[in-house]
């Protein structure tokens, strides 16, 4: 191979992997993270967004290049030269696809396996799923009852879920997590919100007529005003 076709391919290899970096890094695909975990999923998102990229502009730079040098012209009805395979290539295209797979399945464990681990001393809020709305109970403050999902910034959670009817899934876009809530099992969902702010909730399992409608919100508050709310009486 002539050192201008590899300058070339280069070039478009380089062009290819711009653009496709353009789209994933200036529109705001994702919410600003407000939990731990959330960070963490969202490195994962864009540790495997970097390897589609690299992958992509080698595909395209060398697609690219092939339409663009070995063209024929359109009265040409000869065959190609014949050709018997490259083992050093084929090698290559294994072993480095298998690296990068391997390499996102650590990463994803390493992921998984800690947001799926609650910190110390969690606090534990029940979470009710029904057609069509979310409610929360805390048992640690007299099984205090609320509309609204508060939570105290930087404090491990576990949201212990029920359904009452179908099957609902409970989503904070910046938590990042999502939880099917299936009648009958009680799953639960590791939380450390690390942002004050009011976030949406929001049913993402098609459970009936309201489904749209199926969403509350989560207020992290600071510690202090936290416990100020939950020792009062009463709920909202
Ligand atoms: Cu509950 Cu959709």
């Amino acid at each position: 191979m002539r050192r201008g076709s590899i300058v070339q391919l280069i070039v478009i290899g380089v062009l290819a992997g711009g653009v496709a970096s353009a789209v994933a890094l200036i529109p705001n695909w994702l919410p600003e993270p407000a939990s731990r975990e959330a960070g963490r999923i969202h490195f994962v998102f864009w540790f495997v967004t970097g390897i589609c990229i690299f992958i992509f502009a080698i595909v395209a730079a060398v697609s690219i290049y092939t339409v663009w040098k070995f063209r024929v012209k359109p009265d040409d009805d000869s065959d190609g030269p014949p050709i018997h395979g490259h083992t050093g290539l084929e090698i290559a295209w294994t072993a480095v696809p298998t690296l990068l797979v391997v390499a996102i399945a650590i990463v994803s464990a390493i992921v998984l396996a800690k947001n799926d681990a609650e910190g110390a001393d969690p606090l534990r809020v029940d979470v009710t799923a029904q057609q069509f709305f979310w409610s929360y109970r805390y048992p640690e403050f007299g099984n205090k009852e609320s509309d609204i999902l508060r939570l105290p910034v930087n404090r491990s959670i576990v949201l212990r879920m029920t359904s009452k009817d179908v099957i609902h899934s409970f989503w904070v876009p910046e938590f990042s997590q999502k939880q099917d809530v299936v009648p009958g099992i009680h799953p639960t969902l590791h939380i450390t919100p690390d942002r004050v702010g009011t976030y949406p909730v929001i049913c993402t399992e098609l459970c009936g007529l309201g489904h749209a409608l199926m969403r509350s919100r989560v207020i992290v508050m600071k510690p202090a005003a936290f416990e100020k709310w939950a020792s009062q009486k009463g709920g909202a």
